[in-house]
């Protein structure tokens, strides 16, 4: 395993843990943030520590369906962390929520974290598959 791939399994580790504890809402809250930041942050680490043309151009990998599959799932989890930090927003912010009101928006916040589990955990899967065990780093 290379080393962006064991951060990433770490964080995923560390996002269950905040995941089961979110009723301690400053350690959720810091550790989804810091989950965010990081996922934004490692395209860019790759981008700039690999060889890109000679990977996905000289190598032909960019017609490949893992390629695809794993682009698509990181679309899918960025697109997720969107909604799930505006449902987060509309919890924090409500000035009097109805009992409804915050239930409604809490379930969905729970139901996107489970899909967020799930796309990011299928993310670093496809992303397992395709690393290059011999990086140029
Ligand atoms: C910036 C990102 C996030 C922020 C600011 C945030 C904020 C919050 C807040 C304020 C609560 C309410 C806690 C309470 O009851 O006092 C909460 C609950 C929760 N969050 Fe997040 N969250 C974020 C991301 C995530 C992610 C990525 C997941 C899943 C992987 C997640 C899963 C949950 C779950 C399951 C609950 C409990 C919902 C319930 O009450 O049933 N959150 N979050």
């Amino acid at each position: 395993m290379t080393g962006p791939i064991i951060a990433a399994v770490l964080t995923y580790l560390l996002m269950l843990v905040a995941f089961k504890w979110q009723h301690l809402r400053r350690f959720h809250m810091s550790v989804m943030i810091f989950i965010i930041c990081f996922d934004v942050a490692m395209p860019f680490y790759l981008v700039a520590t690999r060889d890109w043309k000679a990977r996905l151009i000289d190598n032909g990998d960019i017609l490949s369906f893992g390629v695809w599959m794993h682009f698509g799932l990181i679309v899918t989890l960025y697109v997720l962390y969107v909604i799930q930090v505006q449902t987060a927003l509309k919890m924090l912010r409500s000035p009097k929520p109805t009992a409804e009101d915050l239930a409604a928006v809490r379930r969905d916040h729970r139901a996107q974290g489970v899909g967020i589990l799930l796309a990011r955990g299928l993310v670093i899967a496809t992303g397992t598959i395709l690393a290059d065990p011999m990086p140029k780093e």
